[in-house]
């Protein structure tokens, strides 16, 4: 490890660098130009849903700052900016005719980066569904994956070929299990076979997006994001092996074999066989809709995760791991196993664990076992407890060491002969940052959330030089000053 962090490394030429936000944790503005109610909207507003009560009303309000947040792009110098659209800016309520205004907000930031020289990468969804669409049954709906391809096809149109990157859904897994499954993100339910039923209507979506962007325009660069990692077993007691395969079996292979194989893993069609409606929903030419050719693939990581089956939660702690006592995630729970702690690892703010081995590891594992295909890090982060010294300045050094370990990582995948083309950073700027509301801090710029004010942290300038020389010096942690 030392060996690895102190050599100076550099990335493949045309390398795309990049930051990461999304629509709802920064645009704020949410009742501006016509934009109709989402899901997010609503389950922040219902009590007990997001800490503190916290909304995305204003959040880091990107929406009425958005020529000041272009400059600020255009300070970074990263040749790639990755955002999401709003799909309710465009149809307030999930189908109908284009809102002329909320397109605008779109064509102003898409124009604002092209002049200042930067690639436009837009993700089409990124888990704010119109609220209308959620009430007629949203993802376990077969029409909403309809209506998602109709939106699309709209914002392709009139979008064009002045995006570099199209990137049709942002981690599917969150908006079917964590929306369906876990009930902590909108819309708060609780049903496997429901979550089942979203998972196939999320992925039915995006194949049908692709073929909707490919209609649309020439020849455009098409593909969909994955949260993605690695998931060992605690000890290698055929219990742990067999929770660690099915945990694995959830959340990258249920989005990996349809994608890559047109086919859902065996062990996911028997484990979900009960759960109504489940996989019941699925049709014939589905799975060939799915499977639609894209150009990459967007890969987001930020942990690896280490499971012990849930019986063996005893020899896990003997084995040396912190076992956390209540597993509180239902989905979880269901396929037996329970996520265990590496006690020597740093941890986030988020609490999760820093172990950079885990993105090489699956870069590797993609490309032998999936896909050639181009590889993205279209999310990659860390939430620090950042503050604000008296001398107005944000000193981050954890997350100048997080982001330098995990380029080391991706650097050593390419090494390995993975094609990855480019990172993208998460985030931009501090947001509202889901369940969690304002606590927990991502950005490279520090948000003063009652003024809106914008504050550049030390990992700004640090990430401008990483981008400007294309790659890493030996000292790369070292902390910069800023002038
Ligand atoms: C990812 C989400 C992104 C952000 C980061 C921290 O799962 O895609 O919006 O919340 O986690």
């Amino acid at each position: 490890m030392a060996d690895a962090t102190s050599r100076s490394i550099t990335f493949p030429e045309g390398f795309l660098w990049g930051t990461a936000t999304a629509a709802y944790q920064i645009e704020g503005s949410v009742a501006a130009d016509g934009r109709g109610l989402s899901i997010w909207d609503t389950f922040s507003h219902t009590a007990g849903r997001t800490r503190n009560g916290d909304t995305g009303d204003v959040a880091s309000d990107h929406y009425r700052r958005l020529e000041g947040d272009l400059d600020l792009l255009a300070a970074l110098g990263a040749p790639g900016y990755r955002f999401s659209i709003a799909w309710p800016r465009i149809q307030p309520t999930g189908k109908g005719p284009a809102n002329v205004e909320g397109m605008d907000f779109y064509r102003r930031l898409v124009s604002g980066l092209r002049d200042r020289g930067i690639a436009p990468v837009a993700t089409l969804y990124h888990w704010d569904l119109p609220q209308s669409l959620e009430d007629a049954g949203g993802w376990v709906e077969r029409d909403t994956a309809e209506r998602f391809a109709e939106y699309t096809a709209m914002v392709a149109t009139a979008l064009g070929d002045e995006v570099e990157l199209w990137i049709t859904l942002n981690e599917p897994w969150c908006s079917a299990w964590a929306g369906y499954g876990e009930g902590s993100h909108a819309p708060g339910q609780r049903q496997l076979g429901r979550a089942v039923a979203a998972t196939h209507h999320l992925l039915l979506a995006h194949g049908a997006a692709v073929g909707a962007i490919r209609a649309a325009l020439g020849s455009p660069q098409v593909g969909i994001t994955l949260n993605l990692t690695t998931f060992t077993p605690a000890t290698d007691h055929p219990a742990d092996v067999a929770a660690a395969r099915r945990a694995d079996g959830n959340q990258n292979r249920l989005f990996l074999d349809p994608i890559f194989n047109k086919s859902y893993p065996v062990d996911m069609l028997e484990h979900y066989q009960a759960n109504q409606p489940g996989f019941a929903v699925l049709r014939e030419g589905d799975l060939d809709t799915i499977g639609a050719r894209i150009d990459f693939l967007g890969v987001n990581y930020y942990s690896p995760q280490t499971v012990a089956s849930r019986e063996r939660s005893q020899e896990a702690r003997e084995a040396g791991y912190n076992v956390r006592l209540s597993e509180p995630s239902p989905v979880a729970e269901d396929l037996g196993g329970l996520a265990v702690m590496t006690p020597a690892r740093p941890v986030t703010q988020m609490g999760w664990e820093v172990a950079s081995e885990g993105l090489t590891a699956l870069l590797v594992r993609l490309a032998r076992h999936y896909s050639e295909l181009p590889i993205y890090i279209t999310e990659n982060g860390a939430a620090i407890d950042d503050y604000v010294d008296t001398e107005r300045r944000v000193h981050d050094p954890e997350r100048i060491s997080y982001i330098d370990e995990h380029l080391r990582a991706v650097h050593s995948a390419i090494e390995a002969g993975v094609e990855v083309r480019g990172y993208f950073l998460w985030s931009l700027l501090d947001n509202f940052e889901w369940e969690h509301g304002f606590s927990k801090r991502f950005g490279l710029v520090w948000v003063d959330y009652p003024s809106g004010e914008r504050l550049l942290k030390d990992s700004f300038e640090w990430f401008r030089r990483v981008i400007e020389r294309n790659g890493l010096t030996a000292s790369g942690r070292e902390v910069p000053t800023i002038g």
